[in-house]
């Protein structure tokens, strides 16, 4: 059975969204499984752009069945407006969503505990969430006594579920507040609401799990959509700036129950260059002219929370750390045409960290913030690319980055991205072509 994953390898917005859709057509079901509405995936199809955030980026191919498997979070409400969304613009939704009985569910007090305690980390820097409840829904799933997972929205005792969770859930929030009276959260409205969205996803709720094992057994073909990015990964990333779940290659098994020996292919999906969004250590990050310029070239804004996303050069050894920690097969590199017009690029090759050269991506945050990147220069190219359908239309310039990034990432470029289209795409094996 053919399972292909999409994984970011940088901190998300690698352009996911856009790889998935295109693959999608080869593929007969398309699988969130981890994080949630933090993730903002695009999809230009000609005139249309969809901006998915919880629903698979497949949806809009209606052959395929779309599954949010049981690794995501779910804000119901904001799943519920995203599929409204898509039905008001002609999107087929109804018999090609599944969502898992698993999937842990954000409640207000995640919402409210995000917002209240986003304030900073140990060492002083806010992590800068998305604010959607992500990080204290996964604490309270990995707590258990506190979770409440999709599948228990239908059960009696929902009622009192509710009410012993808003309990200890007010005594949290009032502390948080500094003894200050806050507004306590009031059960039976928030029962009486989740029942409400509970009824109107009941059509799409069902056993994820057992679905994609038989999917499996029936050899049919599964694309595993990454969210984020594997330096976002809560294991293998920038911790503590990262988020809740395993967004590298290694969160996929564990989110939607398909094995890994069942996944034969890896695309790591890249940025030409870096961006980051909320706070953390970005070695190559370029807070002068050339980082505005890729931000404005880019129109590098966060697609769920619009704040600007911090720019810099492309870093390899980041990208080589997350292309071995995901298994990735082959690159896809996208937003190259960004690079347009500039004359110099950057690459980033090694850290200097406290005088020593090293090409390994350091574990602790602390030495991520005193690696100081060595950068290779290497030629620009000033003609506009999105035109580009094969590599042999690209300038010389820019088949020796790709080249470059290729070799130092230690994977073979598959995929090239020369705009937000469908249609701006090359898919070509680097390896192929200068063979
Ligand atoms: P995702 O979260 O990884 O799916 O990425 P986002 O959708 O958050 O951000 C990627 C942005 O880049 C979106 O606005 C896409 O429409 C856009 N995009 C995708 N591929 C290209 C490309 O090759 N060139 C340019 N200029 N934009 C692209
Ligand atoms: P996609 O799937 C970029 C970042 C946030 C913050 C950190 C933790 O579109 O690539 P969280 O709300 O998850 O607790 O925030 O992770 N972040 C993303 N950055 N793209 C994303 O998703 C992101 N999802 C979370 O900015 O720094
Ligand atoms: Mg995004």
């Amino acid at each position: 059975m053919p399972g292909t994953c999409v994984i970011g390898l940088q901190w998300g917005d690698e352009a996911k969204g856009k790889l998935v859709d295109l693959l999608t057509l080869d593929h007969d079901l398309v699988v969130r499984y981890q994080g949630g509405a933090n993730a903002g995936h695009t999809v230009v199809a000609g005139e249309n752009t969809y901006k998915l955030s919880l629903i698979p980026s497949g949806i809009l191919t209606p052959s395929v069945r779309c599954v949010i498997a049981g690794g995501v979070v779910i804000n119901p409400p904001a799943c519920l407006q995203e599929i409204d969304g898509l039905v008001s613009r002609g999107i087929r939704v109804a018999d090609n969503l599944l969502i898992s009985d698993r999937a842990h569910v954000i409640f207000p007090w995640h919402m409210a505990e995000d917002r209240s305690l986003d304030e900073s980390t140990s060492d002083g820097e806010n992590i800068g969430t998305t604010q959607r409840g992500i990080g204290p829904c996964y604490r309270d799933k990995v707590g258990r006594s506190y979770a409440i997972r999709l599948g228990d929205l239908y059960r009696n005792d929902i009622g009192q579920r509710i009410e012993h969770v808003v309990t200890a859930k007010n005594r949290v929030i009032a502390s948080m507040h500094g003894g200050e009276q806050a507004e306590p959260l009031d059960a039976k409205t928030i029962c009486a609401d989740y029942l409400g969205y509970a009824e109107r996803l009941k059509p799409y709720v069902a056993d994820s799990t057992a679905l994609l094992l038989d999917a499996v057994d029936a050899d049919q073909r599964i694309l595993f959509e990454g969210a984020q990015g594997a330096l976002l990964d809560v294991d293998h990333g920038t911790f503590p700036y990262v988020t809740s779940s395993n967004s590298s290659g290694v969160g996929v098994s564990s989110g939607s129950g398909v094995p890994g020996r069942f996944i034969d292919k890896v695309l790591g999906v890249v940025k030409a260059y870096c961006t980051r969004v909320g706070g953390g250590p970005f070695p190559t990050e370029q807070s002068n002219d050339i980082g505005q310029r890729l931000r404005d070239r880019g129109n590098e804004y966060g697609t769920v929370t619009k704040r600007p996303r911090r720019c810099g050069w492309f870093d390899a050894v980041a990208a080589r750390y997350t292309a071995r920690l995901s298994g990735v097969d082959s690159l896809a590199v996208m937003l190259l045409d960004v690079l347009s017009g500039m004359d110099e690029l950057s690459i980033c090759t090694a850290y200097e960290i406290d005088g020593q050269r090293t090409t390994n991506f350091p574990s602790h945050v602390d030495d991520l913030r005193r690696a100081v990147p060595v950068f290779e220069t290497v030629p620009g190219w000033q003609a506009e690319i999105t035109a580009a359908r094969s590599i042999d239309d690209l300038p010389d310039a820019a088949r020796g980055y790709l080249d470059r990034i290729s070799e130092l990432v230690g994977r073979p470029v598959e995929v090239v991205s020369v705009g937000p289209d469908r249609e701006q795409t090359i898919f070509a094996s680097r390896a192929a072509h200068t063979s």
